[in-house]
């Protein structure tokens, strides 16, 4: 019998021990005991499917993996200690030296650090499309390309691509379609109905949801997770057992949670269009976002973040932050609490302006990760430090 999403959150869970638990228990073990010689001997040529050692799996991660698998509508997954362990992890098992990936230009600082320092160390070249081109994706195969990549909704100006039009290119090419489907959570979007093959998580963000724990995954196609797990319990980038414990808990909550910072965010995005200090905002369900009709088509609800620009540039954007009261100022997102930030003063400050228009960072841009506070509380906080700007 095939059950919803909230009913499998809570109800997929690994088998219980002798104790009849009801809560999946913590089980902070390294590794686990055979009972002889022949029962060690199966497990490792691989006979049997059971843990041997928690770099390669444990009950947690598993309880965690097995979630988000069914979430997604995956065929398989691994879970990493963050979110770039996944991303990274991805590329490192599936490529080889001379490969070739088209990737959209606005994807986490992180991941371009790895495309333009890292991947170019083992002679692995990107090639990168703006969000609004996807029209030119196609131009930029080149006969060793085996990937195409795009995160949607984009960190931070929550842009957003057209997942079956990227998956269309990559089947006629033959590609693989890598989605990092952080900002949108499983519960928002499923790249894999649209066609992606492999679909990655920071679990830090909305999936624990109260910034607690690092975490990341990355499922999909079985025979790639099968390359993916092989590399991953050679080098060792495992999700912690605690981690993945609190991770499956959060999970129980994901469409609880991830409906109200929607019905919170999308009530910020609406009283920031209207004030007069703010020349743009971007949310995917406003009307006025530029890729509003391909959000409704691919995401439930608009997500928790909201991108504005407020009037007079990187001196407003600093003095808005100086000014606001109840928010954080934070490097995180997807947290119980909201977060605002400056991406030009800050997490963006080291790109020439050419670079950060390219990815849609303007000077007086502001992201705004939408919580859990009762909605008047954060309107009422960002009024009062939009008008001391
Ligand atoms: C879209 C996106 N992908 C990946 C990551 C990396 O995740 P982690 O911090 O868990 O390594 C982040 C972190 O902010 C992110 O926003």
């Amino acid at each position: 019998m095939s059950h919803n999403f909230e009913t499998q959150a809570v109800r997929i869970q690994t088998e219980r021990s002798q104790f009849s638990e009801h809560s999946t228990p913590l089980y902070l073990t390294s590794s686990f005991v055979f009972e002889d010689a022949e029962d060690m001997r199966a497990s490792f040529a691989e006979e049997k499917q059971r843990n041997l050692y928690s770099r390669f799996s444990n009950p947690n991660t598993t309880e965690f993996v097995d979630k988000i698998v069914v979430m997604e509508g995956a065929e398989a997954g691994y879970a990493f200690a963050t979110g770039m362990a996944a991303v990274f992890s991805t590329f490192a098992a599936l490529l080889n030296s001379g490969d070739h990936i088209v990737s959209s230009r606005s994807v986490f600082g992180s991941t371009h650090s790895l495309f333009t320092k890292y991947l170019p160390k083992w002679n692995i070249e990107t090639s990168y499309f703006k969000v609004n081109e996807v029209d030119k994706v196609e131009a930029l195969i080149q006969p060793n390309t085996k990937i195409i990549y795009a995160e949607s909704p984009t960190n931070p100006a929550v842009d957003i691509l057209d997942l079956e039009l990227l998956a269309a290119i990559a089947k006629k090419h033959n590609l693989l379609l890598v989605i990092d489907n952080c900002f949108a959570t499983p519960y928002l979007q499923n790249p894999i109905k649209f066609g992606a093959d492999l679909v990655i998580h920071s679990a830090t963000k909305l999936i624990d949801g109260q910034g607690r724990v690092l975490g990341g995954v990355t499922v999909g196609k079985a025979d790639l997770i099968k390359e993916i797990y092989l590399f991953s319990r050679n080098t060792g980038p495992a999700m912690s057992p605690f981690n993945a414990w609190v991770l499956s808990k959060s999970l129980e909550t994901l469409a609880l949670r991830v409906e109200k910072h929607c019905e919170n965010a999308i009530k910020v995005a609406q009283f920031l269009e209207e004030h007069p200090k703010v020349n743009f905002v971007k949310y995917p369900f406003l009307k006025s976002h530029p890729q509003y009709e391909v959000a409704k088509k691919q995401m439930r609800l608009g997500g928790n973040i909201v991108a504005f620009e407020i009037k007079g540039g990187v001196e407003a954007g600093r003095k808005f932050l100086d000014a606001i009261k109840l928010c954080s100022l934070s490097a995180n997102l997807g947290d119980s609490r909201t977060i605002v930030t400056h991406p030009s003063s800050t997490t963006h400050s080291k790109l020439s302006l050419e670079d950060r228009l390219e990815v849609s960072i303007t000077d007086g841009l502001v992201r705004c990760s939408v919580g859990l506070e009762f909605v008047e509380d954060i309107i009422n906080d960002l009024k009062q430090a939009l008008e001391s700007v």
